[in-house]
């Protein structure tokens, strides 16, 4: 579906779209997603099976009483009136069935919504944008965007990773098949979704409520690494943006710009955040919530005009001169 809306939205757009991996939600690679996959075997094995008896029954019924040449058209079939046994049968056992699949159901929710989180867990706060996904871990002191690092967890109790899940603005839905089911992000609400995956490695998501016109390009990154990789990620998006001497220029030019109306890059006077912090804009690996690779072509593109990659988001072209684009894309690509 993916690759439909993205050859629809890049037809007329020289900009490279990024490449996307399967998403796929029979490839359980966590608790929470696994018990989800686990219970929809369990509903699937289920009605699959109801499905073949009364499939199977209907066809009998429809073979073995079939009209036949030699019958005599005029004479009706016995007529047959109620039999209690078999109306209880199929009154109590699609009851028991329902019964069987609501209490499995609540077993597996309950079991997940309770879980606690140990004292090695992450906490992490997302909160959804239209259109992108503001990342925070309040107790180490990060804030980021768009690309979710967590550590790998080989045991649900090692390193989960435990989210609180808010919205700035609309209704939005966290979604990492791969890892879990789906919670929204609702405003003024905070809700509370975990994560323990057993592979390192990168892992797609998308908002999965419709949020506005940009809601398909609302992607998700959730990158995995073992621990010790994980801290020293954290480490280095604590450290404030580096002043590099060949940047001095662009950076006077972001400063006095409008960009800063909108982005904070930390250690600089600007507070808003209405837009992604860009502190260490180059670590990430794609711009636009997910949209197009972080590449000096693409980022320049973006700056230019993120209408023409984006329609609709909420980043205006700012109509930079040349020289003004330049110095800025410069000064960004000194945020390691
Ligand atoms: Cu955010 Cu759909």
């Amino acid at each position: 579906m993916l690759t439909v809306v993205e050859a629809l939205l890049f037809a007329n757009s020289a900009v490279e779209a990024t490449e996307h991996q399967i998403t796929d939600i029979f490839k359980a690679l966590a608790t929470p997603s696994e018990a989800i996959y686990n219970l929809s075997v369990l509903a699937f094995a289920v009605t699959g099976a109801i499905f073949v008896v009364v499939a199977g029954l209907l066809t009998y019924a429809i073979v073995r009483f079939r009209r036949r040449h030699n019958d005599d058209d005029l004479e009706e079939p016995p007529q047959v009136y109620g039999s209690t046994q078999i109306e209880i049968a199929w009154t109590v056992i699609p009851i028991l069935i329902v019964f069987v699949l609501t209490g499995v159901t609540a077993r597996v929710v309950a079991a997940l919504q309770d879980a606690k989180p140990p004292k090695s867990a992450v906490q992490a706060t997302v909160i959804g944008h239209q259109w992108w996904w503001e990342i925070k871990y309040p107790e180490l002191g990060v804030v980021t965007a768009n690309e979710l690092h967590i550590p790998l967890s080989a045991t649900r109790n090692e390193y989960p990773t435990f989210l609180k899940l808010q919205s700035a603005d609309v209704n939005h839905s966290f979604w990492v098949p791969q890892l879990s089911g789906k919670t929204d992000l609702l405003p003024n609400r905070t809700n509370e979704m975990w994560l323990d995956p057993r592979k390192s490695g990168l892992y797609l998501g998308n908002c999965a409520e419709y949020c506005g016109t940009q809601h398909a390009n609302m992607l998700i990154r959730v990158v995995v690494q073992p621990k010790a990789e994980f801290d020293r990620w954290i480490e280095t998006q604590k450290k404030l943006a580096m002043d590099q001497p060949q940047a001095v220029q662009g950076k006077r030019a972001f400063e006095s710009l409008s960009c800063v109306n909108c982005h904070v890059v930390n250690g600089s006077p600007s507070e808003r955040k209405f837009g992604p912090n860009l502190t260490h804009l180059m670590s990430r690996h794609t711009l636009a919530s997910g949209v197009i690779d972080n590449t000096p072509k693409n980022l320049r593109a973006w700056i230019n005009d993120p209408q023409e990659i984006k329609p609709g988001c909420l980043m205006p072209s700012m109509k930079l001169s040349d020289k003004e684009l330049d110095q800025v894309v410069s000064y960004l690509q000194t945020l390691q």
